[in-house]
């Protein structure tokens, strides 16, 4: 079984979090986390990247979407909302909305940003929209992790998030790191649970 972390990252934070989420699904027996992400998107229509990144996971396909049993989906904030970039691929995945190819399968989001109060909720929040309108089963952070309530930084109930600071140079704090790892703990928990 497998869950795809599917994130978009400019200066590192949010490949840091995929990376912690993708411990935590491995936590579980028998799920392996499958990271991808998305290449920038450019104002120049014609401009194209490398197929193959020059660091870091390969670009996502449909078939990634296609063949894991969940999802992880991952974003800077910016300005409240999440990156471009990744809406981009999601504006590409009408044939698997309308197979409903993702329907049914549970799914989770984490982001960060630069300031506390800078949008992670809402960023979290819309983040779930279009993974709803595919029909998949969005999972939060329920507060019986400690974590949720003690933070002084990132950690929302709607998903897990980081404060990197206006230099992203924040480290991810123990509360935030241990709140990735739970949630993708509890997601490859509930891909199997749901595939039982
Ligand atoms: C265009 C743009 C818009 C941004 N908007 C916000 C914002 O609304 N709130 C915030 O706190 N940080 C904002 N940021 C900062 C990023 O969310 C923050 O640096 C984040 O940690 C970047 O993640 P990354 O290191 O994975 O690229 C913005 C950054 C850019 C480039």
């Amino acid at each position: 079984m497998e869950i795809l972390v599917l994130y978009y990252s400019r200066n590192g934070s949010v490949a840091k979090m995929a990376q912690l989420i993708a411990r935590g699904i491995e936590e579980v027996d028998g799920v392996t986390a499958r990271l991808r992400t998305v290449p920038s998107v450019s104002p120049v229509c014609t401009a194209v990247e490398d197929d193959i990144p020059a660091q870091g996971p390969p670009y996502v396909s449909l078939d990634d979407l296609q063949q894991c049993q969940g999802l992880a989906l991952g974003s800077p904030t910016r300005f409240g909302n999440m990156a471009a970039p990744l809406k981009y691929f999601i504006d590409t995945t009408s044939a698997l909305w309308l197979s409903g190819a993702l329907s049914g399968k549970p799914a989770a989001v984490f982001t960060s940003t630069s300031t506390l109060h800078g949008g992670q909720e809402s960023t979290l929040l819309s983040m779930m929209l279009p993974l709803l309108h595919h029909g998949m089963l969005l999972l939060g952070i329920p507060y019986s992790e400690a974590d949720l309530v003690t933070t002084t930084s990132g950690g929302t109930p709607y998903g897990a998030s980081h404060m990197a600071g206006t230099d992203s140079d924040q480290p991810i704090s123990q509360e935030e790191k241990r709140l990735c790892l739970s949630l993708g703990t509890r997601l490859a928990t509930t891909a199997s649970q749901l595939r039982l």
